[in-house]
């Protein structure tokens, strides 16, 4: 085992992201009214080129008069293959108070993508005498963003989070699939003549989860296009928690309760997790490193492993 102790995650719940395009004023109150924890409006791919300005100018109104509660704000920045990034990053920090609390860079391929914005959101912050530090959630959607995930949430103190964005994800990787997320009709593996489904999205997640818990960032999961389908969401929302992701995004509000349900740790979750603490507490008290609980090896490492699910389930409740 490394000596280095591994960084903790922002201590603060991160189950469901709601976003809404900027260019769509009527959805702000009804977004900040909502119980997702975390609200990101987009200024990138669910606005029109021509609406570019106009959306910026409306984030900025938004943040600065809008009562969001104890919401995390972020706003989606547009990408810096674009030309009006850089305009994003200017007027969000000269023209907004302490409200914005995240910038969500899109599409980041390297570590460098962070620097740039690192370097002019620092100096930005320093002019206008900004306190509060702005920080950082990026989307991994590329087979750059992947290839490189590590040294990307490694890449400044300001990152807190990152989602995997299935769309642009399979666009770059080549996948033959236009859907957003969830189960792939051509996945499967054939045992017997019967089809078994297995998840393309598992080997992106669980490298976006390695990446983020070695640097102390929240993993997070994208988009599910088919907001149709609670089922689907629930099901892809759960093989995301069970990897270690914290949340995922909601592009309609019906996705949010079902966000909030799958990444509360239940309180069947939570009673197990409290009797495996206490039945170690006794083991210990015993001189032991290993008991059993409900026919089944618990040990030190069962301590580990359940103080997740209640600190997971304490930070939500305190929030
Ligand atoms: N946030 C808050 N409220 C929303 C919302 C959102 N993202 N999307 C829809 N609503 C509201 C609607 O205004 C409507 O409210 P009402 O009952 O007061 O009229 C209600 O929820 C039902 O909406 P519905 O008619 O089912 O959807 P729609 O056709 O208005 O909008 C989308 C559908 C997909 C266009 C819209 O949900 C949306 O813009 N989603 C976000 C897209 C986005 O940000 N993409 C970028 C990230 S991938
Ligand atoms: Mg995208």
């Amino acid at each position: 085992m490394s000596f280095r102790l591994q960084p903790a995650a922002p201590a603060r719940p991160n189950r469901c992201q709601l976003f809404g395009p900027a260019s769509n004023t009527k959805l702000f109150a009804k977004m900040a009214a909502s119980a997702a924890d975390v609200i990101n409006i987009d200024l990138e791919d669910s606005v029109a080129p021509s609406d570019k300005d106009m959306a910026r100018a409306n984030a900025i109104e938004a943040i600065n008069t809008i009562d969001w509660g104890n919401k995390t704000i972020s706003v989606r920045i547009n990408g810096l293959d674009t030309p009006y990034w850089y305009r994003d990053v200017v007027d969000l920090m000269e023209q907004t108070g302490d409200r914005l609390d995240q910038i969500m860079i899109p599409k980041v391929g390297c570590a460098a993508d962070i620097y740039a914005v690192d370097a002019l959101v620092t100096a930005i912050e320093a002019a206008k005498g900004r306190t509060k530090r702005i920080d950082f959630e990026v989307i991994i959607e590329s087979a750059a963003g992947i290839a490189h995930v590590e040294e990307i949430a490694a890449a400044s103190p300001r990152m807190a989070a990152m989602s995997l964005g299935a769309a642009d994800f399979a666009a770059s990787m080549g996948m033959q699939t236009t859907g957003i997320g969830g189960t792939q009709e051509n996945y499967y593996m054939l045992h017997e003549g019967q089809k078994h489904w297995s998840d393309p999205w598992h080997w992106a997640q669980a490298a976006i989860v390695a990446a983020c818990r070695t640097h102390g960032v929240l993993p997070v999961d994208g988009p599910f296009g088919d907001f149709s389908d609670d089922e689907g969401y629930i099901a892809q929302a759960k093989r995301s928690a069970t990897l270690g992701m914290v949340g995922k995004w909601a592009i309609h509000p019906k996705q949010i309760a079902l966000a909030n349900e799958v990444f509360t740790p239940s309180e069947e979750a939570v009673t197990e997790a409290r009797e495996i603490l206490a039945a170690m507490e006794q083991a210990k008290a015993n001189g032991e490193g290993a008991t059993v609980y409900k026919g089944r090896l618990v040990d030190i490492a069962s301590i580990k492993q359940a103080e997740v699910i209640v600190a997971q389930a304490e930070l939500i409740a305190n929030s």
